[in-house]
């Protein structure tokens, strides 16, 4: 697809952001309005006839480490390169020595996208 324009968001894209995000329980932590409006510099997304069909965000912790998160193309647009360019535009963001990871069920999308294991014998594991 040619022309697919990622912007950053305004504050009346954050109820379509959060519609987005959270129509995916299944794959993705629910976030809230109040989380989206706090770092909405951080956020890109894609919009096509006004609607946002495809978000991201990137969280940084420190120097060192940040997160793509809330990483989402809607069912109806996938495979068109919506994804790519949310991902590239969100990595545009981080420093040079900055570890960006990502977690996810979906690892065959990132390691086609340059993200790879850190250490094989590393797992990420939750508390509870
Ligand atoms: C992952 C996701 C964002 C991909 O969206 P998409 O619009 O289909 O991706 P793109 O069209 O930009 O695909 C870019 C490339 O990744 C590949 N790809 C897409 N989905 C893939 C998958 N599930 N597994 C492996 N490769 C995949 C495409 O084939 C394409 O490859 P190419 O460059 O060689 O042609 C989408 O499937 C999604 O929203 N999933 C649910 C939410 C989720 O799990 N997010 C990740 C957690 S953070």
């Amino acid at each position: 697809v040619h022309n697919i324009k990622v912007l950053k968001p305004k504050p009346s894209d954050i109820p379509g952001i959060l519609t987005l995000v959270n129509s995916d329980s299944e794959h993705l932590i629910p976030r809230t309005k109040a989380e989206i409006r706090k770092k909405l510099t951080f956020w890109r997304i894609i919009k096509i006839e006004r609607k946002v069909i495809a978000c991201g965000c990137f969280e940084r912790y420190s120097k060192r480490m940040a997160e793509v998160r809330s990483f989402i193309v809607h069912p109806e647009y996938r495979g068109k390169g919506y994804a790519k360019a949310i991902l590239k535009n969100l990595l545009t963001q981080s420093q040079p020595g900055q570890r960006v990871f990502v977690v996810t069920s979906l690892p065959d999308f990132f390691k086609k996208n340059a993200f790879s294991a850190f250490l094989q014998e590393k797992y990420i594991l939750f508390y509870h």
